[in-house]
């Protein structure tokens, strides 16, 4: 008999999402959720060690002494939520640009004008460790609690030596405080800092020769992305950025396409990108060489809807030209002030018509396949972590569904119960 220190018991749905282990799910591949109706799980040590017909689990199952049971009757259990593109760390909040918008300003106008992201590079630069740190925690608390378990984290408010460093040093305490794992991405290239405006070229060489040497020497991140934008980095200066990245052993991601079509998808399928974000204006050639190059889709409506973009990355045709698709927040102060993951789900299927049974997909394994993660997290298998949820849903399909309000009643991360009835328990 298998022993457990815990034990999930009586699912009406169990979400395994298992399978496919060679890579993300694609096409039609997105609408298998590997559904075991009246299932139950047991982990111990933090690690899943038997999932089976409840109607099994007093034979296959010995519980020790100070096994927690919890009763998933009627309910539905499936792998923690993985959130693969995150501004997590930052100080101040942007408010005022949320009324500006509503007043008729886009997004760049805001920033031309002195707002967007240096508005919050000055604020960022001007926080302590410990502040940024406290900030960032209360984000991931609210993020554990909405089902989250898994986080990816930029640096890029800092855009110096010394603030980037000390951003990446922020996510590394959190990651080592725990529960929440954190995947760090370095961003020094989000946007071009005010004491580079006259010379763009010369932070990008900043980026290339002090900043990726360092972060990389000292490991402080696993990737590198770069926000590929008109008026922000040009694809060459992406090439260079990514090239320089490489080099020294980081992954890459790229902000691409977002807010005009400047050919950041080809560029992310040519540099064999892990990820590429946004989209939202990426064009058919592009889509077609990410699919070709296994480049990772990792969409953001909340962004679109928060940035009132009128419209969104087009994930169908994604989906059917092969390209595996996942679903993230952005969380960030300017362009998607949200910790929840739900409704960016919601979000893909009412505006990129994508089927629950998709989002559901491409926010646990696609999402974990976009971190690199796919060993540890993102579905429910023996051997992986026991990152769980129990929704108080009877079926996967109301967590799209039913929204504005938190369905997440336990979460449970590394085989610990860290969130019950909405509430992070400490
Ligand atoms: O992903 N696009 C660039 N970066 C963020 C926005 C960050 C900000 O406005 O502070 C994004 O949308
Ligand atoms: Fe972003």
């Amino acid at each position: 008999m298998i022993q457990a220190d815990l034990i999930v018991e009586g699912a009406a749905e169990l979400l395994t999402v298992a399978g496919n282990a060679s890579g993300p799910r694609r096409g039609t591949e997105m609408r298998d959720l590997g559904i075991l109706r009246r299932g139950s799980l047991a982990a111990r040590r933090g690690k899943i060690v038997w999932i089976g017909p409840t109607g099994d689990l007093l034979t296959a199952i010995r519980p020790l002494a100070f096994c927690k049971v919890i009763d998933a009757y009627g309910k539905t259990v499936m792998p923690g939520l993985v959130d693969p593109h995150t501004h997590l760390v930052f100080a101040g909040s942007r408010e005022n640009e949320f009324a500006l918008r509503i007043q008729g300003k886009t997004y760049q106008e805001i920033a031309a004008g002195g707002g967007g992201i240096n508005a919050t590079v000055a604020a960022t630069r001007a926080a302590s460790k410990a502040d940024l740190t406290s900030s960032a925690r209360r984000t991931l608390d609210t993020m554990l609690a909405l089902g989250t378990t898994t986080v990816e984290a930029k640096s890029g408010y800092g855009l110096d030596l010394v603030n980037e460093i000390k951003m990446l040093e922020v996510i590394r305490a959190l990651e080592e405080t725990g529960p929440m794992t954190l995947v760090p991405t370095f961003m020094g290239a989000h946007e071009v800092p005010p004491e580079f405006r006259q010379n763009p070229e010369a932070y990008v060489d900043l980026v290339i020769t002090r900043m990726i040497p360092m972060v990389a020497s000292r490991k402080l991140a696993r990737f590198c992305d770069v926000f590929c934008e008109t008026d922000v980095f040009s694809v060459a200066q992406t090439e260079r950025i990514l090239q320089a990245a490489q080099a020294v052993g980081l992954e890459l991601r790229v902000h691409a396409d977002e807010l005009t079509d400047l050919g950041g998808a080809a560029l992310a399928a040519r540099m064999k990108a892990r990820t590429a974000d946004h989209l939202l204006f990426a064009n058919d050639d592009g889509v077609r060489a990410m699919a070709e190059a296994g480049v990772i889709a990792v969409l953001l409506p909340g962004t679109a809807y928060f940035l009132h973009m009128q419209r969104y990355a087009r994930a169908r045709d994604m989906i059917e030209a092969g390209v595996a698709v996942a679903l993230a927040t952005d969380f960030n102060p300017g362009s998607c002030m949200t910790e929840s993951l739900p409704l960016i789900m919601n979000l893909a299927c009412t505006q990129m018509r994508m089927l629950p049974a998709e989002a559901i997909t491409a926010a646990t394994i696609n999402a974990a396949w976009a971190l690199g993660e796919q060993d540890c997290v993102g579905s429910l298998e023996v051997g992986k972590q026991a990152d769980v949820l129990v929704l108080d849903a009877p079926t996967h399909e109301h967590l799209c569904y039913h929204f504005g309000v938190n369905l997440v009643d336990t979460v449970i991360k590394n085989g610990k119960v860290v969130a019950e009835a909405g509430q992070r328990l400490n």
